[in-house]
């Protein structure tokens, strides 16, 4: 959630942060802004609405100033204004800041602040923050001049309950910026005579590569020469440069009309990358590098516990079902809002994964922490590297398919359901599955690319389709066993970026419930592939055919439904079940994505949502 960064080096500061602002846009856009500092005051401008507008309706590219700082906004507190939108500025003018997060305590702090005489034209919690670093840095003796702005935010974070990701300038002090962390990410980018901040690489990818990773509790003071890194409590950090393996290309549309569209198409590369060096030499099992557990502890293991937010949460009922299956371990899935809170009793001999794209998502840090605070082991599925989670698991797995930057997740979702299925096999391999099954299995997962090139091969024809449904209101997504959760993600997708209504549903249960919405309002996407559960998905089509329910069914080469049973069907190669949720997915990707281009609406940023939730 919210977007910022910052800048200092020999440029101008405003084309830079504009830049950065429109890759960031994915991360929150109600509102957006720019401050830059120069000759001892800022120069501001701030907007309602997308980083376009900021640009169009303000001169925000001409702000000079060679120190600047940038945000995008997701209203937490305060409604979507040009006056709650950030950078804000101290009542007298010394001090503006940018903020993702959320200051908990800042009704009391507001309080004291009006009793000292400050006053509020904002209903954010970030404008009481950027007065109280005010407040301390007038307070904070003269002496100290130099660090006397460092010490002043420093303690004012002593103060501060909540989430926070700042950049600060202050108006004394040309070609500073100050900045610190703690639940929301923040990193330091180190350029060439020049640093810059932002809350992830996305933002300043076309200016270096080289990328310091800020940890929670951590402070960093940059100059326009060098750069500290500190903590809280003002020890010294010797800070680590890592080098992010992909570069502005991987981050661009690429002839692409949106980035969910190029995300869809990538789906077999991301899917090869997932999987590159991750099978054993016999072929026969997967093998995974930074699991830190070894295999002996591993075998000991009786329950696995999942835990994930949105489409993550449905690989992961995809990863227990194929778990159970093929390695006959139980799992437990859990939303990671709710076992945060839930207090569930617990299996010594569980071992967690959390599941998540970003490694930002909070109720995924904060569930991985619960379990960590319980002495559990937790395992991190993330395709962010040097994320949060990633840093904060006990081991894990990257997913390597690069950016994700359409908020709708695709090729990060698929290859979730990819390490999920090779999980199953490893754990499988380790107890009951012989080593034929294995290489069944193996040659199986290494066909998934080739087989969702050949479904991304229809997507003319299902872009045709998608010009039939865009105008219902209504939808169902039905599947059973592994395609349950797909057809969970298959309305999820649709609902986040078209707002058509759907419901996903096994199929058999939607007799209990969501048969009553069945009309000739309201078709159904059935999943239909070969296999034991044919016929009973057929049987639960007919109940819809009875009642004059459209339906469009993703069906199985192969397959033939009774005549006249499904309105348009779309066909998916005959497959293994470990890939079968991989290849039932990629039609319901590209149904969602034509209707929502046939509607006309904004696929990448669908209205009220963001990529990376940092915020409870
Ligand atoms: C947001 C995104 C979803 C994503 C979910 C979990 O809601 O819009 O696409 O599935 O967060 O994100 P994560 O980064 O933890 O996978």
């Amino acid at each position: 959630m919210c977007g910022i960064i910052g800048y200092i080096g020999k440029q101008k500061a405003a084309p830079v942060i504009l830049e950065g602002l429109k890759r960031l846009e994915y991360r929150g856009y109600d509102s957006a802004g720019v401050a830059t500092l120069y000759d001892g005051h800022f120069d501001t401008a701030k907007k309602a609405g997308r980083v376009d507008g900021l640009i169009k309706a303000t001169k925000a590219q001409k702000l000079p100033g060679t120190t600047g700082i940038g945000h995008t906004r997701w209203a937490t507190h305060g409604g979507v204004t040009d006056t709650n939108a950030h950078p804000h500025i101290s009542n007298d003018g010394k001090i503006a800041l940018i903020h993702n997060g959320v200051i908990e305590n800042y009704v009391g702090i507001k309080k004291f602040l009006t009793g000292k005489g400050y006053t509020f034209t904002s209903e954010t919690d970030t404008e009481v923050l950027c007065n109280l670093i005010d407040y301390h840095y007038q307070k904070e003796p003269v002496t100290k001049e130099g660090s006397r702005f460092l010490e002043a935010v420093r303690k004012t974070l002593r103060h501060v309950e909540g989430t926070y990701g700042i950049a600060v300038m202050c108006a004394d002090c040309p070609a500073e910026i100050v900045a610190a962390r703690k639940g929301s990410p923040l990193i330091l980018g180190v350029g060439d005579g020049e640093y810059m901040l932002a809350s992830d690489v996305a933002a300043i990818i076309s200016r270096t590569q080289n990328v310091v990773y800020l940890k929670d509790g951590e402070m960093v003071h940059m100059t326009a020469k060098n750069f500290t890194i500190t903590t809280l409590e003002a020890e010294d950090v010797s800070p680590v440069i890592d080098t992010v393996s992909w570069n502005i290309e991987d981050a661009e549309l690429n002839g692409y009309a949106h980035f969910m569209e190029k995300e869809i198409f990538e789906q077999p590369a991301a899917l090869e990358n997932t999987m590159r060096g991750r099978f054993s030499e016999d072929g026969s099992t997967a093998q995974f590098g930074g699991l830190n557990i070894s295999a002996a502890d591993f075998r000991q293991i009786d329950r696995f516990h999942f835990l994930a937010c949105g489409s993550a949460w449905h690989a992961c009922l995809v990863a227990e079902h194929l778990i159970e299956r093929f390695a006959r371990v139980p799992v437990e899935v859990d939303y990671a809002s709710e076992f945060r809170y839930r207090n569930t009793p617990l299996d010594r001999s569980t071992l967690f994964f959390t599941v998540s794209q970003s490694g930002e998502t909070i109720d995924t840090l904060a569930a991985m922490r619960e379990a960590k605070r319980k002495g559990y082991k937790v395992l991190a599925i993330n395709n962010v590297v040097g994320s949060t989670i990633a840093r904060e698991a006990d081991g894990g797995v990257y997913q390597h398919v690069g950016p994700e930057i359409g908020v709708a997740s695709t090729k990060a979702f698929t290859s979730q359901l990819l390490l999920g299925a090779m999980l199953a096999l490893y754990i499988g391999r380790m107890r009951d599955m012989s080593f034929s099954d294995g290489v069944d299995y193996v040659n199986a997962l290494k066909s998934a690319p080739q087989l969702v090139r050949q479904v991304l091969e229809q997507a003319p024809k299902i872009r045709e389709i998608a010009k039939r449904y865009a105008h219902y209101h209504d939808f169902l997504f039905l599947g059973r066993l592994s395609l349950f959760p797909v057809a969970l993600e298959g309305a999820l997708k649709l609902k986040e970026i078209s707002y058509i209504h759907a419901e996903g549903y096994p199929a058999a249960e939607m007799k209990h419930g969501p048969i009553a919405l069945i009309s000739e309002q309201c078709p159904s996407l059935f999943l239909v592939p070969a296999g034991e559960m044919f016929n009973k998905v057929v049987s639960s089509m007919q109940e819809i055919k009875a009642r004059k329910g459209k339906i469009i069914a993703v069906l199985s080469t192969g397959c033939e439904l009774p005549a006249g049973l499904a309105d348009d069907v779309i066909h998916i190669p005959e497959c293994h079940e470990a890939v079968l949720p991989i290849i039932a997915t990629v039609p319901v990707q590209l149904l969602s994505y034509y209707i929502t281009v046939e509607l006309g609406r904004d696929v990448d940023k669908p209205r009220n949502l963001a990529k990376s939730v940092t915020v409870e």
